[in-house]
Formats: C-alpha cells, sequence, structure tokens
C-alpha cells in the first residue's frame, strides 16, 4: 500500500505508540482488503463500550492507548453496559460499574466525546453527504452509508479507534463508489405505516438478500424513526451495510438484473416469528436509541399513568437532557418508567433477570433471544404502553 510521508513517519512511531499500534491495523486491513492507499475520514463511532463485551482484556488495552493517544476526529460512542449516572436504579452492580467508569475514562482521556449512542446522527456527529467516515455499530452504519451517504465499511471497535487516533482508513469496500451499487432490487408490496412495519421490513429482507446491496422499491414514504428501525433490522437479519430506498435515500445507483419481491405476507410472517409470548416482564424501548420526537411521544402517552412493568427508555443523554427542559422527563418518571441513558436492552447484563422482553424493535428482539434468553413481544409503542400500563 502507498503511503504518504507522514503516514509512514506514523507507522515508525513518530506520533507515539498509540499512534503507530493504530497505524499496522489499519496498513494490516489495507493489505488484506487490497487498499492502494489511506484516506482521511472525518468522523468515527465506536462500537465495542460495555465492560460486559471488552472484559479485563479490552480495558487494559483502552488503558494502554490512552497513555499517549489522542482522537484526530470527532468520535462519539456506542451504548456502554449502564447509564453512566443512574446504574444503581437499574440493577447494575457495584463490581461491573466500577470498571465500566475506567472504560469511559480511557476514552475520555483520548478526547473521545463520550456520550454512549447508537444513535450519533441525533447528538451532532453529522458529517455531510459523501464524506469518508469510519463508524462501527451496524445500524448506525446501515444508517450512515444509506440515509445520510456517507461512506464507511462496518468497522470493528479496534479498527474504529484506530481511524480516531490517526483520521485514516484504508480505502477498499463501501469507500469506492463501484462497490456501493445495489445488487438486488426489492419489489416492496406491502403497507408500510409503523415503526415495527419497517422492522419486519428489514427482518424479511435481510433474511432472503443476506449482506447483499439492495434497490429497494414501493416504500412510498419513510420518516427517521422508521429509517432507523429498517437500518437496525435489515443490518441484524442480513449484514448489509448499505441499501438504496427509491424516492428515498439520496445515493445513486446502477439498476441490477436479480429481483425479488417481498409481499405483505412475509412482513406479517416477520412480525409473527418475533412474537412468540403474552408474558411480558420488561418492556424496554429505544432500540436504535429513542429521537426527541418519540420520546415527546412516549411522554404524552404515559401522562397521567401508571406502568405496572419495568419499563426502560433507551435514549442519548443529551437527547434526556432536552427531554428534561421540556418537562418529558417528569411526565414519563411520574408514570414509573425509567430511562436507560448511554446504553440499552442489548448491550445491559441482564441475563437472569427477566423473562420476556417487549419492544418495537426487531434488532432489540434479536439480542434479547440470543444474549439474554428472553421470550419477545413485538408491537408498536401504543401497544407497548398499553401492555405496561396493564
Ligand atoms: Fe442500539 Fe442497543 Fe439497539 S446499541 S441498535 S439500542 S441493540
Amino acid at each position: 500500500m502507498e503511503l504518504t510521508k507522514e503516514e509512514k513517519d506514523m507507522l515508525a512511531g513518530k506520533y507515539g505508540k498509540a499512534v503507530k499500534q493504530s497505524m499496522e491495523i489499519l496498513v494490516s486491513l489495507g493489505e488484506i482488503f487490497g487498499a492502494k492507499r489511506l484516506i482521511d475520514v472525518s468522523s468515527v463511532q465506536i462500537a465495542g463500550v460495555s465492560y460486559h463485551n471488552l472484559g479485563d482484556a479490552g480495558l487494559e488495552y483502552l488503558a494502554d492507548l490512552a497513555k499517549d493517544g489522542k482522537v484526530r476526529v470527532l468520535t462519539t460512542l456506542n451504548p456502554a453496559g449502564m447509564d453512566l449516572e443512574n446504574w444503581k436504579a437499574l440493577g447494575i452492580s457495584e463490581d461491573f460499574a466500577e470498571k465500566q467508569v475506567k472504560v469511559i475514562d480511557a476514552f475520555k482521556k483520548m478526547g473521545v466525546i463520550t456520550t454512549c449512542t447508537c444513535t450519533p446522527y441525533f447528538i451532532g456527529n453529522v458529517p455531510h453527504f459523501g464524506e469518508h467516515v469510519a463508524w462501527s455499530e451496524s445500524s448506525a452504519v446501515a444508517y450512515a452509508n444509506s440515509v445520510m451517504g456517507l461512506k464507511t465499511n462496518r468497522e470493528g471497535g479496534p479498527s474504529a479507534l484506530a481511524s480516531a487516533l490517526t483520521g485514516k482508513t484504508p480505502e477498499f469496500g463501501l469507500h469506492l463508489d463501484e462497490n456501493r451499487q445495489a445488487q438486488v432490487i426489492v419489489n416492496v408490496k406491502a403497507e408500510m405505516k409503523t415503526v415495527p412495519d419497517f422492522g419486519a421490513l428489514g427482518y424479511a429482507i435481510g433474511k432472503r438478500i443476506g449482506n447483499k446491496i439492495p434497490l429497494i422499491k414501493g416504500v412510498k414514504k419513510a420518516s427517521v424513526e422508521q429509517l432507523k428501525s429498517f437500518c437496525a433490522s435489515v443490518a441484524t437479519y442480513g449484514g448489509t451495510a448499505l441499501f438504496h430506498m427509491e424516492g428515498i435515500t439520496p445515493d445513486k445507483t446502477t439498476v441490477p438484473k436479480e429481483s425479488i419481491e417481498i409481499t405483505q405476507k412475509d412482513v406479517d410472517g416477520a412480525k409473527k416469528d418475533l412474537n412468540d409470548t403474552d408474558e411480558v416482564d420488561l418492556v424496554a424501548i429505544g432500540c436504535p436509541h429513542l429521537s426527541l420526537k418519540e420520546v415527546e411521544e412516549v411522554a404524552k402517552m404515559l401522562e397521567g399513568k401508571k406502568v405496572r412493568k419495568e419499563m426502560w427508555i433507551c435514549i442519548a443523554r443529551p437527547i434526556k437532557k432536552i427531554a428534561d427542559m421540556m418537562g418529558y422527563t417528569k411526565m414519563i418518571e411520574d408514570a414509573g418508567a425509567k430511562f436507560a441513558c448511554d446504553t440499552c436492552m442489548a448491550v445491559a447484563p441482564l441475563k437472569g433477570r427477566f423473562r420476556c422482553l417487549a419492544t418495537d424493535s426487531a434488532k432489540a428482539c434479536f439480542y434479547g433471544r440470543g444474549k439474554n434468553s428472553f421470550k419477545t413481544r413485538f408491537a408498536t409503542i401504543p401497544e407497548l404502553i398499553r401492555e405496561a400500563t396493564r
């Protein structure tokens, strides 16, 4: 791979140990994937923040990088294993909390913005159309590539951090326009109205096309909230990191020959697959983290009611601050629901604490089942609020 003088100096250790280690990761990746050069990135989103996933080895790795590493571009974090302020109320142990705080401190020392969210685009990590970035977290990657028109591969935590510390990424995969063209047309012949409709659509498409890039036709309109749900679902059940949706997403694509159809029966079937219980003991919304509009809707629906089941609202802390200002937090907390800022129902250590998760997110069903052995109920937010307050 061809390196500039500055990049060679980085690799030789002239910018310190953290930069040297980061360059070694990026150059190795570039060589494996046949990149000709490194390119600049304007933003990074790092996944792998929960101590639950990192363990002591991960924590040591971060603490070591933090000795002399400083990020060169705007960098935000994915959800951590707990609400960094309100962890006790959510049942997190002292031991876990202590380790999780050390993880966050290491990122802070490196200059990372330690807002932990999978919707960095709601809290100011918003590069311009066409910019190269290095994001990890599958739903955010799909949203970045497809809805925002950014260019990123699906990074792992270490490669994203390496990009943050150097401002570089190897040019391969979805950084190249020729790899961003649709490979299969998906004709949608189903009514798309609610967030779970889009989650179910992502499930049905993902299961059919795997990680191919689809050109989706037949969806007449989609809100930001519906698109974020679709991104999470299609990436989870299929693995795609980029889709084109005719009339909705901004990037151009050539038109492929292969085509498939997704019918109402497929979408209804997906919903049926995601519902395997009525006996709910945890209601959790905000996968991916809620938008301000969704928080407002939840607050208005909960006003004057009382929840009778554990109910979590997963959200980025800056969005919660606006909710505080607008009085939504009080409406939600007065009803007895709990905010889970900085974390979510999938990365928090919940195994054994609950049996049945009710959620409006197809992705949360996947992780609830796989990681925590929950049964799941998949429904709209108004239905979930009826369930929680019953
Ligand atoms: Fe975000 Fe957690 Fe869902 S990281 S996309 S809320 S599983």
